[in-house]
């Protein structure tokens, strides 16, 4: 039994508690929420961010055609272009198994050609079975400009390509195609499904760009002095201005970014969701394994000022040098930047210390309500975590970022954590925290934890899981809370515990206490359940054991199935042995109860999908 004291009055809790981490791993932004269909589009793909890539990754050239990097180029920061001979085509593949397109909608081509003595280029979306759209041709002549084309789609397919070939020869270079669809209709804009899945958890913050992508690496610029670095830590003017100007970087996770979803979309989105920006920039310490301090004062002294540009950037009136940047872009008016943090998880808290006191004094200097935030390392629960901690209370930092990722019983067990945190200290800003794994108890475990964080309101003031995004087919890092690909996006469970969260909110706590704290460890299953989402399957075989291999069900569909529930919108019938669903129209769920006492278990079920998602 639980007393609650109405009259008593806890913590405040900030409108602002709960955000996302969003941070470019998994394919989360390019082939992800970046709406670009098109996969290397600027041919800048390099082995020297992956190995086994090329310039010409996801494009097969029929005839003559090669990636060039000359003065011939379409400008300093995009150095490569393909070189396509007469008579020749390129065809581009997408991402997971291919371009998907929709019957009726619309899509925006556009392409940086140059042709001296004239060319003319049939662009064509297609896939094995046929034209998606009706071919246009695009007439292009003289020097470097921007060619555009729209399509229709007459079909729908997951598994698009988008040929363009050329009559003469022609060089070729930022070739793009966007869905007119983008979240709010916005040019360079997000994929829909996704936006909208992270718009529906109304955060209260936007961390971003990362993560281990933000402070490893060179801290070098992209420039001929530093050798045209690929593998560069994360730096927000290689993000911003005209996207054919931005250069691409080695991604610090195995792959190759463009920057198209940059500073300025990270700014616009956390706006247009009502979100709080909150950016992460180097603090010339690499963390994430490198370990490394990069001692340049001359390079410091470049990165500090370049933070103080990122704050004009941001609130700069539209006449600064660099809130001109951000009116020419599209948005004359502040994003209102309140909070932003330099470095992100550095294991040398003394040489992290010495760089960040650095940032801070000169953004203190210029921008007096600005909160600086620092970081404490990673929870290794020893002596970094501890170090850092006291040199955060010592430089009475305002607040300190976190990050752990542990088992669902370590969050059940630590829901105390923060109720003896020091509250004359730091503040604590939760950026990076998940159970392992995506499984209905990890969603609870996070969320018993987090009662325990709005309970210490007063000193958590902010909190995110991570990582947000994660595309199936290029995972690096999991449990993440929104899986994708191509064609489709889908929730976790821990997903709908930050909505309950987030979408929740209160405005103070209100100090109550249980008699007994409740037995999550005994029997939390009683049923196995099955959904399928617009999509013709079957299924097959469906068998649940538990921990010790004993088998508490198991289904073959030879037999008798009013066993199942059946719930939604769709149909399913007993076919051939099979549970087959018969209408992909809509949710399907198949239900059967189980025993009471199940608690850990495995599922395990043939299942063939038929098409859809
Ligand atoms: O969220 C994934 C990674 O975990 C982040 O990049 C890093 O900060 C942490 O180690």
């Amino acid at each position: 039994s639980i007393t609650v004291d109405p009259a008593a009055r806890g913590a405040a809790i900030d409108d602002t508690m709960y955000g996302v981490f969003f941070e470019d791993i998994n394919r989360a932004a390019d082939g992800g929420l970046y709406a670009e269909l098109v996969q290397n589009r600027s041919f800048e793909y390099s082995t020297a961010d992956n190995g086994s890539y090329t310039p010409l990754t996801s494009w097969t050239v029929e005839g003559a055609g090669q990636v060039v990097n000359d003065a011939g180029r379409l400008n300093e920061r995009n150095r490569n272009y393909l070189s396509l001979g007469a008579g020749s085509s390129v065809t581009n593949a997408g991402y997971n198994t291919g371009i998907r397109v929709e019957q009726g909608k619309r899509y925006d081509f556009s392409v940086w050609a140059r042709a001296d003595s004239g060319t003319t280029l049939t662009v064509a979306l297609k896939d094995a079975a046929g034209a998606l759209a009706t071919a246009r041709q695009v007439a292009v002549e003289g020097g470097w400009a921007k060619y555009r084309a729209t399509f229709t789609a007459t079909r729908t397919s997951n598994r698009g390509r988008l040929a363009v070939a050329a009559t003469d020869a022609a060089a070729l270079d930022m070739v793009s195609l966007f869905p007119r669809d983008t979240y709010r209709n916005q040019q360079n804009g997000l994929r829909k499904d996704l936006a909208e899945k992270i718009a529906a958890l109304h955060p209260g913050f936007v961390r971003f760009p990362g993560g281990c992508l933000v402070n490893t690496g060179s801290m070098e610029d992209y420039s001929a002095a530093s050798g045209w670095q690929r593998k560069r830590s994360y730096q927000w003017k290689d993000t911003v201005g005209p996207v054919e100007e931005r250069a691409t970087n080695a991604n610090f996770w195995g792959y190759n970014q463009s920057y198209g979803l940059g500073y300025y979309e990270y700014f616009r989105f956390s706006e247009d969701i009502g979100a709080m920006p909150l950016p992460v920039v180097p603090a010339l310490v690499t963390g994430c394994g490198q370990n490394r301090a990069v001692d340049d004062e001359a390079l410091l002294k470049r990165h500090i000022q370049d933070t103080l540009d990122l704050i004009e950037f941001a609130n700069g009136p539209a006449t600064s040098k660099w809130g001109k940047v951000r009116a020419e872009m599209g948005h004359p008016r502040p994003f209102r930047l309140t909070h932003l943090e330099v470095g992100n998880e550095e294991n040398l808290p003394e040489e992290f210390f010495d760089r960040f006191k650095q940032f801070r004094a000169a953004i203190e200097a210029r921008y007096p309500d600005i909160t600086v935030v620092s970081n404490s390392g990673p929870d290794d629960a020893g002596t970094t975590f501890d170090t850092a901690w006291k040199l955060n209370r010592e430089a009475n930092v305002e607040m300190v970022d976190e990050h752990y990722y542990n088992s669902p019983n370590w969050f059940l067990q630590n829901n105390d954590r923060y109720d003896s945190y020091d509250r004359s200290g730091p503040k604590v800003f939760l950026g990076e925290y998940a159970s392992q794994g995506n499984a209905w108890k990890n969603g609870l475990s996070e969320a018993a934890f987090m009662t325990g964080l709005e309970r210490n309101a007063d000193v958590v003031k902010l909190a995110s899981y991570a990582p947000l995004l994660a595309n199936e087919d290029y995972v690096q890092w999991r449990p993440d809370l929104v899986w994708f690909n191509n064609r489709a996006s889908w929730n976790s469970a821990n997903y709908e515990v930050q909505k309950l969260f987030m979408n929740n909110v209160g405005d103070r706590v209100v100090p109550s206490k249980a008699t007994t704290t409740p037995d999550v460890s005994g029997p939390i299953a009683g049923a196995v359940g099955l959904s399928t989402w617009a999509t013709s399957a079957a299924y097959d075989d469906v068998k649940v054991t538990a921990a010790d291999g004993a088998t508490l069900l198991s289904d073959d569909f030879s037999g008798d199935a009013s066993k199942w529930t059946h719930t939604g919108a769709g149909s399913w019938s007993v076919q051939d042995g099979q549970y087959v669903q018969t209408d992909a129209a809509a949710e399907n769920t198949m239900v059967q109860a189980g025993d009471p006492s199940w608690h850990d278990y495995d599922l395990h079920v043939q299942a063939t999908k038929k098409s859809g998602k």
